[in-house]
């Protein structure tokens, strides 16, 4: 098997691990993490150390890549850049849950994680490092642009387009026909009923714009 590390070691970390091992397409080695001590164990893999570790453990391990493990859609993106600079041939590879219902011309692109009891229904298009958490699902028709994400429970409409590094949280509907712009988040439980913009923060049932916001300002509790 492909020997794989996972970057991060949150429990976001932990269900991309369950993933992984009911998969068994891969061998995960251990996790990269900047946080966390070194050889403490998460779900029995141990921590390896920092980002700067990978080129040595694609040389002498024969690492050939693994899946970014952080739910934060713009740390997310700030480790991918951080790994393209210093390990440009590492692998970025998408993590789908068995259990999880995927139409057949779907089109998914690199780093995208799926969890399970996620529905995508036809001629939708998951770009570059999004996620799909836990029950959520996405209408048919619709496109998620890179590092986009959907909160477990989230029901996204036919034909929504969610902009990139845009969260929808957990529970939150967006019916159908709907734009999110690029930077967006949608608080937890609300129903968005029209387009909402660039850099915004939203919620409410129907969503009102509650203030701008800045790129990279945290939406999720530690
Ligand atoms: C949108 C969100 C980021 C707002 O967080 P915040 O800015 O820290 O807001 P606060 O918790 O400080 O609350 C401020 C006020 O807004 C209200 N509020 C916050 N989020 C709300 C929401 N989604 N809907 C309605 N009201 C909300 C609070 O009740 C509070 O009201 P009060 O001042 O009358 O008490 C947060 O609600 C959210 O949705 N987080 C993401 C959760 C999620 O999806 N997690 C994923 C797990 S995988």
């Amino acid at each position: 098997m492909k020997k794989i590390v996972i970057i991060g070691a949150s429990g976001h970390a932990k269900v991309i691990i369950d993933i992984i091992e009911k998969r068994n397409e891969y061998q995960i080695i251990g996790l990269i993490d900047s946080y966390k001590k070194p050889s403490q164990k998460i779900m029995g893999y141990p921590i390896l150390g920092k980002e700067s570790l990978i080129p040595e453990l694609m040389e002498k391990q024969n690492i050939i890549g693994g899946i970014i493990a952080i739910g934060d859609n713009w740390s997310r993106n700030k480790v991918r850049d951080v790994i393209e600079k210093i390990a440009p041939k590492f692998k970025f590879l998408p993590a789908i849950h068995p259990n999880a219902i995927l139409c057949n011309n779907l089109k998914i692109e690199s780093g995208v994680v799926i969890m399970a009891g996620v529905i995508v229904n036809a001629a939708s298009t998951i770009k570059e490092f999004c996620i799909l958490n836990t029950n959520s699902s996405l209408g048919h028709d619709s496109v998620m642009d890179h590092f986009s994400s959907l909160a477990p429970n989230s029901t996204i409409g036919g034909h929504v387009n969610i902009g990139a590094f845009s969260a929808i949280s957990i529970g939150a509907t967006v019916i159908q026909n709907v734009t999110i712009g690029m930077h967006t988040i949608i608080g937890a439980g609300s129903l968005v009923l029209k387009n909402i913009g660039n850099n915004i923060l939203a919620y409410g049932v129907p969503t009102k714009k509650i203030k701008d916001r800045e790129i990279g300002e945290p939406y999720l509790a530690k």
